[in-house]
Order: structure tokens, then C-alpha cells, then sequence
């Protein structure tokens, strides 16, 4: 801008400021209504979203994503199948894109996730691993992914959904292979390579207490009487109305609490049978009101992240056919009830 602009548009400012006017970024956010985000920080907590690369390249879509929240996850970036396509060759596009996202919005990442039974690339599915090759395998991955996020991430799901809704151990490649301790090495590595991330091990239909929540407890009971790094447990949080609001989510929160473990709502959503009625909309806002409630009234019940924030993006038509409208933002990517019931829950 020229000198003489310049100087016109400082005095244009003062003029301003004496008759009351305030202008100016610090204006503006104080002009604009809280986000989530501010909402929650003021009980110290976050208030996060899952996010996936393709829909990065909207732009509606980006913005309130920058702006509602604090913490953001990788919907599939950082999984296995995204970062070793082939053995010992790491693709960090997607992961990067997202942490770099974060960056630019001054957002944290919770990172997800490092050991699970789902969307491993084919080389590590189709063979036969003994049980020295495929713990070599699991180290180097989970060292080379974890050191590459080094200082970038709050948190890492270190393993995702380890047992069964009967609280047995999960078949997967890692448990037949490797027994139950493969918790603990995955754990032990991810701490040696960053050793500030947050570890935790994070599940769905853990909400409420019932045989695969105590598997947890009595796992991380364990864990942490043996010194293994573990530093939280993530339940998901995959509510659909027509099974019932999990009543016992406090009170569970709360005994985790109490092994010395933080505790966040990882991968909330409340899923109904379409089409949404008003009543149905009016159940699902009291439900994220509920889980609010429930995660603040536990002191280390660190944050809640939606999986993803907007029905546009959700994961639950494709895979519940017939069902949908789990999140606070419509398809339109207007706020619903839910998100006014976020927003009340949390003020
Ligand atoms: O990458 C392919 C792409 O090449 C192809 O064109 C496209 C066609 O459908 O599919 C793409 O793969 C999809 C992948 O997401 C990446 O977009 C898969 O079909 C799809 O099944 C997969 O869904 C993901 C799901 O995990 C897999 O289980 C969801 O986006 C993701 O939100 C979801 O997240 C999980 C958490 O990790 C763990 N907890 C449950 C949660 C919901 O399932």
C-alpha cells in the first residue's frame, strides 16, 4: 500500500476506535459466536472431528472444519493400508495432508491408527507369518510411522478394537500370531519412538459397562501394574437410536478415571433409521447432550471427536444401509438440533 494510503487508512482507524467503532482481527473474534472449540476449552477439554482426504478439496466443508475445532483425526490417512502399501515402502500423503491441515489451523491431531484387523494392505493378509517375522514386521511399522509423526501428534490409537463384544480377544492376524502381548509391544514401541504422544487403545461398544468394557478395564488394570506406557482408552461412541442411550457412560468413564488413564469419546456418532423425523432429530440432539454431559463431569475425560462432522461425509450409509443423519451438520452442511445441544451442553 502507498505511504499516503497507508496514513489515510491509520486515521480512518482512529477515527474509528475515539467514536467506539473497533475494527481489526481481535474485533472480529470477539464479535463471532464461540466455536465448539472455545466452548470446550473452557472446561479443558477439545472438541475434535475426523476428517478424510477427499473431502479436503471442498471448500465449504473445509471451512467449518477449520474453524469449529481444535483436534482433528485422519479418517483413513494414517491407517495401514495408506502408509506400508508395499513392505518396507511408507506413503505419508494422506497422513501429512492432514497433520499439515492441522498445522495451518492451529489444531492438534489425534493420530488413528497404528495396529488393527481392518484395512491392512495385501501383502501382510495373504501370507503366512511365523510369529518372529510378523513381530519384526508390527515393530518396524508402528516405529517408522510413529517417528515419522514425532512432535506433530497429541495422540496415537495405538491398537483399535482389540476384543469382542463378549470380551474375548479378537481373532486377528496380530492376536493368532502373537499372542495378547502384541498390546503391550505395540504400546512399548509407539512410546519409544515418540515418547510425549498420548497411548491409547480405543474400541466401540465400550460406552457402557458389559463384558468388552471390562475386558479393558481388566486389561488396563494390567497394563499399568506392569508399567506399560499406556495413557488412555478411546471409546468410540457409535450410538444408533434404536438400540438405547448407553446410561452407564459416566459412571464407566469415571473407572477408568480411576486406574490413572485419561478417557476421550474418540469417534462419536448417533446413527437412526431414515427418513429423520423432527422426534428423531430431537432424540439424537439430547443424546449428544447427554454424552457432553457424561464426558465433562469426568475430570480426565479429555475430549470428544465426532467422526466426522457433517452426514455429507459419514461412514454409516455405506455400511448401515437404510440409516444415516449421525452427525451435528446436515448434508448441507447446515447445524442440526445436535449441534445447538453440543453447544448448550457445553456452555
Ligand atoms: O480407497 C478406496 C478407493 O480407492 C475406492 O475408490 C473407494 C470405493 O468405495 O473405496 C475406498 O476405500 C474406502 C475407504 O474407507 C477409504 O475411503 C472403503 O471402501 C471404505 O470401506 C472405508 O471406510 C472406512 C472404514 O473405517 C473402514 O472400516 C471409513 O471411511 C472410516 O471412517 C472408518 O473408520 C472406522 C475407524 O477407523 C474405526 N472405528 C470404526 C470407524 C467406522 O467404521
Amino acid at each position: 500500500m502507498p505511504k499516503t494510503r497507508l496514513r489515510l487508512a491509520g486515521v480512518l482507524a482512529a477515527v474509528l476506535v475515539a467514536a467506539g467503532v473497533a475494527t481489526g482481527p481481535a474485533a472480529q473474534a470477539h464479535d463471532r459466536q464461540p466455536t465448539l472449540a472455545d466452548l470446550a476449552r473452557r472446561h479443558g477439554r477439545y472438541f475434535g472431528s475426523a476428517t478424510d482426504n477427499p473431502e479436503l478439496t471442498d471448500s465449504a466443508y473445509t471451512k467449518i472444519l477449520g474453524s469449529e475445532f481444535d483436534m482433528i483425526t485422519p479418517g483413513n490417512g494414517m491407517k495401514w493400508y495408506a502408509t506400508e502399501p508395499r513392505q518396507g515402502v511408507f506413503d505419508w500423503t494422506a497422513g501429512d495432508q492432514i497433520v499439515n491441515l492441522a498445522r495451518e489451523n492451529h489444531q492438534q491431531v489425534r493420530a488413528h491408527t497404528l495396529v488393527w484387523h481392518s484395512q491392512l494392505p495385501d501383502w501382510l493378509t495373504s501370507k503366512q507369518w511365523t510369529a518372529d517375522a510378523l513381530r519384526a514386521v508390527l515393530r518396524q511399522h508402528i516405529t517408522t510411522e510413529v517417528r515419522h509423526y514425532r512432535g506433530e501428534v497429541y495422540s496415537w490409537d495405538v491398537v483399535n478394537e482389540a476384543f469382542n463384544d463378549d470380551g474375548t480377544y479378537r481373532e486377528s492376524l496380530w492376536y493368532k500370531t502373537l499372542g495378547p502381548g502384541y498390546i503391550a509391544d505395540a504400546l512399548r514401541w509407539a512410546h519409544e519412538a515418540d515418547p510425549h504422544a498420548r497411548l491409547y487403545l480405543n474400541d466401540y461398544n465400550i460406552e457402557a459397562t458389559g463384558p468388552k468394557s471390562d475386558a479393558y478395564y481388566a486389561l488396563a488394570k494390567n497394563l499399568r501394574a506392569e508399567g506399560v506406557p499406556l495413557d488412555g482408552i478411546g471409546f468410540q461412541t457409535h450410538l444408533a437410536l434404536q438400540y438405547g442411550y448407553p446410561t452407564t457412560i459416566e459412571g464407566n468413564l469415571s473407572r477408568f478415571s480411576g486406574l490413572g488413564l485419561d478417557t476421550a469419546l474418540t469417534e462419536a456418532d448417533v446413527r437412526m433409521r431414515l427418513p429423520a423425523t423432527d422426534a428423531m432429530l430431537a432424540e439424537q440432539a439430547d443424546w449428544y447432550r447427554q454424552l457432553t454431559q457424561a464426558c465433562l463431569a469426568v475430570r480426565r475425560c479429555v475430549g470428544i471427536t465426532v467422526w466426522d462432522y457433517t452426514d455429507k461425509y459419514s461412514w454409516i450409509p455405506g455400511v448401515f444401509p437404510g440409516e444415516g443423519a449421525a452427525l451435528p451438520w446436515d448434508e448441507q452442511l447446515n447445524p442440526k438440533p445436535a449441534y445447538q445441544a453440543l453447544r448448550e451442553a457445553l456452555s
